[in-house]
């Protein structure tokens, strides 16, 4: 049973950004090369600082010798649900870059703002290809990196699962009641004119 979604925006927008949202119940269905490129092609196109495109991802397609690899970085509530997912990223960032004319890499200060921007493009993506992208904090960053071979100058940012949205019955009772597009705080909450209001 597809889930309802409640949300409804306060102004006008384009549909898309109420479609997005971050289910668990995934079906476990294979997914092929050519898809989760189309995800990355989207991730290729944000803005970033100097155009630095800082990001990076290493993903895992499920029922490749890789999956296995990334699942088990999940923590236990994590890959409780996404080993349900269809692909795995782990999303990465460069945290210094060399600006024009220069001759030597300076720190870049919005490595981590220009790699959410990304990650954001790859959901929307998914999300607009009959997907469903989830982010996650909830994996071992250390054991990422030294698993990945990640190089010290990039940061470890994030995990993604994407999957196509399966029925919440297959969910323990306690999420089934969150598996479902969550509400915001009204714009006036996050952005003022002029001057911050806390
Ligand atoms: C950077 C980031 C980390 C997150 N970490 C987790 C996580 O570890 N586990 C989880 O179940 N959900 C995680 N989430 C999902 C958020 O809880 C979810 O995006 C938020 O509640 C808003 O819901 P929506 O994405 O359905 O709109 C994460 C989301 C982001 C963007």
């Amino acid at each position: 049973m597809p889930q309802a979604n409640p949300r409804v925006a306060d102004h006008p927008i384009d549909s898309q950004f109420l479609s997005r949202w971050s289910p668990r119940a995934f079906t476990g269905a294979d997914i092929s090369e050519e898809t989760v490129l189309t995800f990355l092609e989207a991730a290729r196109w944000a803005p970033s600082s100097y155009n630095s495109q800082p990001w990076r991802f290493v993903y895992a397609r499920r029922g490749t010798p890789q999956w296995e690899g990334l699942l088990g970085l999940l923590n236990d509530f994590n890959r409780s649900w996404a080993e349900n997912a269809s692909v795995l990223f782990i999303v990465l960032s460069k945290t210094t870059f060399t600006p024009p004319g220069a001759a030597a890499p300076v720190p870049a200060v919005s490595h981590s703002f220009d790699t959410g921007s990304a990650w954001a493009y790859l959901a929307l993506q998914a999300s607009l290809s009959g997907w469903h992208a989830h982010a996650m904090v909830g994996f071992d960053k250390d054991r990422a990196r030294t698993q990945l071979g990640v190089p010290a100058d990039f940061s470890v940012e994030a995990a993604v699962a994407i999957g196509k949205l399966g029925d919440k019955s297959i969910l323990p009772e306690g999420l089934q009641s969150r598996e479902v597009p969550s509400p915001r705080e009204p714009v006036s909450k996050f952005a003022f004119e002029g001057k911050f209001q806390g």
